[in-house]
């Protein structure tokens, strides 16, 4: 039987007031639009005690706008996009990089501990929020879509870097509009850096390169064109014939003769890549979605489904100048209508040719690599790269009965054992005490002919991936800290959650974002208050 957060909230009545302590120096947000209904007038006074309370002191202050814009991506008419927009009002300009050429947002580069605050105006005409992918943050703080300021208005955004140091990223989350508005062009990176990251000297500034790898459908004058909203095309999830890489087409990584560090993010609708280098060395993989692994691992190839990360040491320290290669995603069977007709697609002319179709699975090459220059600089790759705080899994309040989602599909309808999104509907099943940890158990072997991928993401924390089964692919990198993981047909994982800090309301969802849109998304609710006031650091 269902429960509503609003009986919820009744019940947790005493303890709110400490749940808008904990969450901080996060209640500004509320002031400014993004009035939740979850918080009554009693409570915005005591929201505003609590701001005169706490003193927020950020070491980083940005103003960032959703806004309509246009940029040069082929020669001739420039493309209409939605992009970000930062101004610094407060820290270390260096720490916001704007992409001029690109229609993504600009790369917002932290330290763990800092504070920062975000002003964030909407100027796309929906409405729209902000959710950073992967932070661990208050509830009010983390873009649930009840949140959603419409065109003109802003949500304030005040939180501490509780991250360990990775690759994080920030996108919108309406209900039902995510897909289109980070396919518009809104998304940009988040990165976190640490003291322990630091110590171990991995490549740095220009060595040090972020890749979000997009696909895109352009008509014959340069705009950008989505699905149209057809129920068949949704159930697939939007796919696009141009490879784009930090938001251009045809992308070439010029590089010296020495080591890098490439952090890649599939920042794709719903394309899953399945990443090699071309000239068949293995991929050597130092960090997933939270942060750096314990030592490296290596993989001929591996899967990146939308919203994961993953980085890796390229060492070019013995190719000569003038060498080529290229990141290629190798063609796989994803099974059901996902594209089982496992298509060798070929990029040419996406914009002018017909019937242009490269399904989930084709082959392709995704960006090229150029050594343009000798560098004599070598630098060895760390054995140990940072510390994995072990969870045993006996730890897990459920550990003898783990929870089941079951993938789930009805009459054109993706969902979660059955369930579709409600804006503050909570099951029994998704209610958490909070300082427990859980195992949660995903479950995609359901579906026949209509099986697909599903890469599912939970927000507020990090978690560890302890089993796969079923699995009829290689190419997983389960490792460290993740916040999204692929299941492909057939395949159940399961997830040790540690639900720490944070009391309040969090979503867990298909980050197929046309999935995620039609209902495939539902609420997680952490119950109780949090007495110790441990920084709980993943
Ligand atoms: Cu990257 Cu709920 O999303
Ligand atoms: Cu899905």
């Amino acid at each position: 039987m269902d429960k509503y957060i609003s009986e919820l909230v009744t019940l947790s009545n005493k303890n709110r007031r400490q749940f808008l302590k904990m969450a901080g120096y996060g209640t500004l947000g509320l002031l400014t639009g993004g009035f939740g209904p979850l918080l009554n007038q009693s409570v915005a006074k005591q929201i505003s005690d609590t701001i005169s309370e706490t003193e927020f002191i950020p070491d980083l202050d940005i103003s960032l706008l959703s806004m309509p814009g246009e940029v040069g991506i082929f020669p001739g008419e420039p493309t209409q996009v939605w992009r970000y927009h930062a101004t610094v009002n407060k820290g270390d300009e260096n720490k916001v990089i704007s992409l001029p050429e690109s229609y993504l947002g600009p790369i917002i580069k932290v330290h763990k501990g800092e504070k920062i605050r975000v002003r964030f105006t909407n100027s796309i005409p929906e409405e729209s929020i902000i959710h950073w992918h992967g932070l661990h943050v208050p509830s009010i703080m983390d873009g649930h879509p009840r949140y959603v300021v419409s065109e003109g208005q802003s949500y304030l955004y005040e939180f501490e870097i509780k991250n360990r140091a990775g690759t994080y990223w920030y996108h919108p989350h309406p209900h039902g509009r995510t897909g289109p508005q980070v396919y518009g062009g809104l998304a940009g990176l988040f990165l976190v850096s640490d003291d322990e990251e630091k110590a171990i000297g991995l490549p740095e500034d220009e060595f040090d390169v972020p890749l979000v790898i997009q696909d895109r459908k352009f008509n014959q004058d340069n705009q950008l064109v989505y699905t149209s909203g057809n129920r068949m095309e949704q159930m697939t999830g939007f796919l696009g014939d141009w490879i784009m890489v930090n938001g251009e087409p045809d992308f070439t990584l010029p590089v010296s003769t020495r080591a890098y560090r490439l952090r890649l993010l599939n920042g794709s609708n719903s394309r899953i890549y399945k990443l090699a280098w071309k000239d068949e060395r293995p991929l050597t993989i130092i960090g997933t979605d939270g942060g750096l692994l314990e030592m490296p691992v290596q993989r001929e190839y591996l899967f990146l489904s939308p919203g994961e990360r993953v980085e890796i040491w390229a060492d070019f320290s013995d190719y000569s100048v003038g060498y080529e290669t290229s990141i290629e995603s190798l063609p796989f069977e994803v099974g059901g209508m996902g594209g089982g007709m496992m298509g060798r697609g070929m990029m040419m002319g996406g914009r002018n040719g017909q019937n242009q179709n490269l399904p989930n699975g084709a082959g392709f090459s995704i960006f090229k690599v150029k050594i343009i220059k000798y560098e004599k600089k070598y630098q060895s790759l760390p054995q140990n790269l940072s510390e994995i705080r072990p969870i045993p899994e006996d730890e897990a309040v459920n550990f003898y009965r783990p929870k089941q989602f079951y993938l789930t599909m009805r009459r054109m309808q993706w969902s979660i054992n059955g369930r579709i999104f409600q804006m503050e509907e909570v099951a029994d099943q998704e209610i958490v005490q909070i300082g427990t940890k859980e195992i949660w158990e995903f479950n995609n072997t359901g579906g026949g002919m209509m099986n697909m991928p599903h890469p599912i993401h939970l927000h507020g924390q990090q978690f560890r991936v302890i089993e796969r089964s079923g699995v009829m692919h290689g190419g997983y990198v389960d490792e460290g800290w993740k916040d999204t993981v692929l299941l492909m047909p057939g395949e159940r994982v399961k997830i040790l959650v540690d639900f720490g800090d944070y009391p309040g309301l969090f979503l867990y969802h298909c980050h197929n974002l046309e999935h995620e849109d039609m209902g495939m998304m539902r609420n997680y609710f952490v119950t109780g208050s949090n007495n110790n006031q441990l920084n709980n650091s993943t």
